[in-house]
């Protein structure tokens, strides 16, 4: 299909600049001239926000706009698109908005793809939005510590023609580390932390603050679009009384299916959007439970319905299923075939995994230095120039990648500018054309995933719990 389309949106986003100059090459019948230009801005910048809720102390956090989450930022499918950053922080930082197939200097890792924004200093991300969907931002310089002190955002685009539903909702999840008083506790980088499961937190927010009763109302048919924005705590959402219908992951349209026993598993930085037709009984109050971790299940919050009568007398009919994304189909009889093996961490009883063989990269940004692997090869930190590929595809190139996890620890493994198309879970194939910018891997898991390497640039692959980033879970895959 369309190999060169990334290239060809990234050519016209990046002479774009102002200029009203959308081509329409490869992205259907638009007109000529899109109009507008969607423009945010966003500053980044210490505040003081009420994660506790009222009669509790305000929390200190670094934010954009002065809320956490940040502001949503809402584009549209195929339109240009721009977003001014304004570094008010103390300390360099960068935007990367997380699986938004965008042209490589948008990409937002210091080093690698810009120089980082330095305090004071402003700089502007512009790209045309290929996929509609569920996304994220946060910053890719000081990772661990900025997104862990608040810095992050969903990012959406919109369908070209609206979704059938009642309410489009987004319930952005993020965990914290909090005293009683309120403060962030310290100690970002901990290195027994960052060899076994990263920096889990005290206190789960949903859209930036302790969640209260969420109101629906009988009848009506919502599309949730959850969004895991943790740095490190993995979450298994069930509904009580609800049958969800996954119809994206990853922000990428799939065959709609309701998930094993009901469970939406999000590791950090997934997203999944589920339509839930609302058919619990007026006035009834439902749990949300989040049960990931064994003996430690909670509930984040409850559906509370309206007491008034249903908005339709019956279920709407048949899932709903959202329109493609394009994404280039892999060419499986002719792709290129690459082991990525995850290395290191604690083996539990104490023991650290052997890193043996190791060959250099290893540029420590932390103390104690490297605790994981990819292929043998540590890269630390959150970027840096000079960092060179682990592999090199041609453009237009069909690859699989073999996700091997060799650890005792889960790792959601997140790749830059392109979406993986997942075929195979430890040998069994994986339904419903399921397409993931971060695949999420248990101890011992080997998960098979495809794509066209059609987007220019290096590219990170990395675990998504930063603490394992940070600490060597990184890499560069190069695409000519
Ligand atoms: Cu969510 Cu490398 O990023
Ligand atoms: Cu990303
Ligand atoms: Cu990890």
């Amino acid at each position: 299909m369309r190999t060169d389309f990334n290239c060809r949106v990234s050519r016209r986003s990046l002479l774009l600049a102002g200029a009203g100059l959308a081509a329409t090459a490869g992205l259907g019948s638009r007109p000529a001239f899109a109009a507008n230009i969607r423009e945010y801005k966003i500053a980044a910048a210490p505040a003081r926000v009420g994660l506790l809720g009222e009669n509790h102390p305000e929390t200190d956090v670094w934010a954009y706009n002065g809320s956490v989450p940040g502001p949503t930022l809402r584009l549209r499918q195929g339109e240009p698109a721009r977003i001014v950053v304004d570094n008010r922080l103390a300390q360099d930082t960068t935007v990367h908005c997380h699986g938004i197939r965008l042209p490589i200097g948008m990409d937002g890792v210091p080093g690698i793809s810009q120089a980082p924004i330095k305090p004071g200093e402003r700089f502007t991300y512009g790209f045309t939005p290929p996929d509609a969907g569920t996304f994220w931002y946060h910053p890719h310089a000081n990772s661990l510590e900025q997104f862990g002190r608040g810095l992050a955002g969903v990012l959406i685009v919109d369908e070209r023609e609206p979704v059938a539903i009642d309410r489009d909702l987004v319930w952005m999840l993020a965990d914290w580390r909090l005293g009683s008083d309120g403060v962030i506790a310290a100690g970002f980088g901990n290195h027994m932390e960052a060899v076994m499961a990263g920096r889990t937190g005290s206190t789960v927010t949903l859209n930036g603050a302790v969640p209260i009763d969420q109101p629906v109302r009988a009848g009506e048919r919502i599309r949730l679009r959850l969004v895991n924005g943790a740095l490190a705590r993995l979450m298994a959402l069930r509904f009580e009384g609800h049958r969800p219908v996954i119809v994206a992951v990853d922000g990428q349209p799939c065959e709609p299916f309701e998930p094993d026993n009901g469970r939406l598993l999000l590791g950090p930085a997934m997203r999944i959007d589920v339509i839930i037709d609302m058919q619990g009984e007026p006035g009834r109050r439902y749990a949300v439970v989040d049960d990931f971790y064994d003996g430690l299940s909670y509930t984040l919050t409850n559906l509370i319905y309206d007491q008034g009568v249903p908005v339709r007398p019956h279920a709407l009919d048949g899932p709903l299923s959202l329109p493609r994304n394009p994404l280039p189909e892999p060419d499986l009889t002719t792709a290129e075939r690459h082991d990525i093996v995850l290395q290191g961490g604690m083996m539990g009883a104490g023991m650290m995994s052997g890193l043996g063989g190791m060959n250099g990269m290893m540029t420590p940004g932390m103390d104690g230095g490297a605790a994981w692997a990819i292929n043998d090869i540590s890269m630390t930190g959150d970027g840096q120039a000079g960092m060179p590929p682990l592999l090199t595809f041609q453009r237009g190139r069909s690859v699989v990648l073999s996700i091997r996890n060799q650890t005792a620890w889960w790792h959601p493994m997140h790749f830059h500018g392109h979406s993986l198309r997942v075929l195979n879970r430890n040998g069994a194939p994986v339904p419903h054309h399921q397409w993931q910018d971060t695949v999420l891997l248990a101890p011992k898991d080997t998960v098979d995933c495809a794509f066209v390497a059609d987007n220019p640039g290096d590219w990170m692959l990395h675990c998504h719990v930063m603490d394992h980033q940070v600490a060597g879970l990184m890499t560069i895959l190069r695409v000519a």
